[in-house]
């Protein structure tokens, strides 16, 4: 049974429990239910007992429940309990989940920086079959298996999206699809006053350029778009192992988004529209032992989801946060409009992906929100570093092979100690007068700020990433005056922790009026 098979069963209970009985029952009754069950079908109590690490492991919390471990709490929401048992351990310790040993780690300083960057011993490629490749993606066996496949696949992808001319004509798409989104020939061209759902908005239009960019004209993005929202929807779900009775409307809409992937792989002539990305990805899987169509769509499921999944809700709170302060906005209005240049009518994009205001914006966005958790299996017995809250005192930790590792970005990057108020979004906390005020300890914690990891995986679509952002706040700023009418959402946590960029609570209502001038700089 894996971690998720145990989520599986807690929230089956929850689920069946809900519809029998009345729907105000508590999840307390469900767990007390689960334990009950638990010790008396596996009568692991005694090996429960007998649970243990070595000295030169990480402190390691068994949790109260024979075998489910820390399951429980951990499915329901696992903030509060790493919080609090990051705060009696330090940056690293073990967690017993469903028969897995967990070991979470947050090391600013030496420990994270030393996983991401070490290949021998840890796996990335073994974390994604293990919780997720093919049960979320429907990878194939095959696929799921090929370990050194997976490895090229991800060498060409970074190969891709590190070649500028490469990236800059997938841009330059995605900048002409989202402009055609919303100029005047569009559905929203004659938006006066209009309330709208800032979140819809963002991810509409994003979702539509970013697949046009990276799938070409041929691409069915609006067969596509509502399923694959369904899915991102009901991940949790999916991540719990709820049977399919219970979500599916979720496996349906997975299936119909694979289905039109498959269709659209089997029709070269569609194919061949596409970006260089999706085009050599597709012809290492042509002519390697993974042919079948099956092969390569869950393949492409899971760009899709990586990259979408993280980079439209971020580029949403970029906007949506700037917009939620009248006065930077204003500023950042200025800048849209310095950059702008009547006589081509276009923008200085290299300028404004580099403006420090709107950098900070970005980073304080994904410092806020980026809520990854970045895995790895632990494939021989491997030696970390990890600093105990300085970078004076430090200790060796043994983690065991067979273990997995899981670093939560955001027990990084909402650390009191460095970013003081650390749940606010605070535009100008990356500005360089704010350095060691608003963001604390130096280069020494650099790691203190990872939202793509470091090393060996490091997220690829990062420069991709920025401009998505940025394209969007520039164009939507710059045609249209945009008004909150209301407070600007929380995001959503609870048993989304570490699924990725966060999402927001609830929609962000705001009225769109189209600028009848241009966006003048204020002198
Ligand atoms: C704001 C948006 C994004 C965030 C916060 C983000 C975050 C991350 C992180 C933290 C990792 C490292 C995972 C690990 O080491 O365990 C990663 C990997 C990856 N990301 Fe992103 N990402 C974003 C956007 C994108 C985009 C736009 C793409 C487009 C192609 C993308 C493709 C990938 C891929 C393919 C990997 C795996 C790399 C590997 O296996 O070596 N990401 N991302
Ligand atoms: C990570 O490892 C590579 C070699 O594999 C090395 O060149 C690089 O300096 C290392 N980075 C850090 C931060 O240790
Ligand atoms: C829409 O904008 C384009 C280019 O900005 C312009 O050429 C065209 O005349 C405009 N159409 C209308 C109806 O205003
Ligand atoms: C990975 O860790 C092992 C064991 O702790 C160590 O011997 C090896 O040098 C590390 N490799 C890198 C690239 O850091
Ligand atoms: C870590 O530091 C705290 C105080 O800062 C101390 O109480 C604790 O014993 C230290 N742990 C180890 C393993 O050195």
């Amino acid at each position: 049974m894996s971690i998720s098979d145990a989520f599986a069963v807690a929230s089956w209970r929850s689920q069946t429990w809900i519809i029998l009985h009345e729907p105000t029952a508590t999840m307390f009754s469900l767990e007390f239910f689960a334990t009950v069950v638990a010790i008396l079908v596996s009568g692991t109590v005694l090996q429960h007992v007998l649970l243990g690490a070595a000295s030169d492991e990480p402190p390691f919390i068994k949790g109260p429940i024979p075998y489910l471990g820390s399951a429980l709490s951990f499915a329901r929401d696992p903030q509060p309990l790493l919080n609090r048992l990051q705060k009696t351990y330090g940056w690293i310790f073990t967690i017993y989940v469903a028969g897995q040993r967990i070991t979470m780690l947050s090391d600013p300083i030496f420990g994270n920086r030393q996983v991401w960057n070490n290949s021998t011993c840890v796996s990335l490629s073994r974390f994604v079959t293990k919780f997720g490749a093919e049960n979320l993606f429907k990878y194939t066996k095959s696929l799921a298996y090929d370990f050194e496949f997976q490895e090229q696949l991800t060498k060409k992808v970074v190969s891709v999206l590190n070649s500028k001319p490469l990236l800059m004509d997938m841009i330059q798409t995605l900048k002409v699809t989202y402009l055609s989104q919303i100029d005047n020939a569009s559905r929203s061209a004659n938006c006066d006053g209009d309330v709208i759902d800032l979140y819809e908005y963002c991810r509409h239009n994003m979702y539509y350029s970013s697949a046009r960019a990276l799938f070409g004209p041929g691409f069915p993005t609006d067969e596509v778009y509502r399923p694959y929202v369904r899915f991102e929807e009901d991940i949790t779900k999916f991540l719990k192992r709820f049977p399919r009775f219970l979500n599916r409307e979720g496996h349906n809409a997975r299936q119909k988004v694979l289905d039109e992937l498959t269709s659209f792989f089997m029709d070269s002539s569609r194919v061949a529209q596409s970006s260089v990305l999706v085009r050599s990805l597709y012809e290492m899987f042509t002519t390697s032992t993974h042919q079948s169509p099956a092969d390569s769509s869950g393949y492409f499921f899971a760009i899709i989801f990586a990259s979408k999944s993280n980079s439209v809700p971020a580029a949403f709170w970029m906007l949506a946060n700037i917009i939620a302060d009248a006065e930077l906005k204003a500023e950042v209005e200025s800048i849209i409009a310095k950059y702008y240049d009547p006589k081509s009518d276009g923008f200085d994009w290299t300028a404004l992906v580099e403006d420090p205001l709107i950098v900070s914006c970005f980073k304080e966005t994904l410092r806020l929100n980026a809520n990854v958790i970045s895995g790895r299996q632990v494939t021989q017995d491997f030696n970390v570093k990890v600093a105990n809250q300085s970078e004076d005192h430090t200790q060796e930790y043994r983690l065991r092979k067979g273990s997995t590792i899981m670093m939560s970005i955001s027990m990084l990057h909402w650390n009191p100690e460095v970013y003081p108020d650390p749940m606010k979004w605070i535009g100008k906390r990356f500005l360089e007068e704010n350095k060691g005020n608003l963001v604390r300890h130096g280069e020494k914690w650099r790691g203190a700020y990872s939202p793509w990891g470091s090393g060996a995986h490091m997220c690829p679509g990062r420069f991709l990433a920025i401009y998505e952002a940025v394209i969007q706040l520039v164009y939507t700023l710059a045609i249209f005056d945009v008004e909150p009418v209301e407070d600007i959402p929380p995001p959503l946590i609870g048993d989304r922790y570490g699924g990725g960029v966060l999402k927001a609570e609830r929609p962000y209502r705001v009225k769109l009026t189209r600028r009848k001038s241009p966006l003048k700089p204020v002198t």
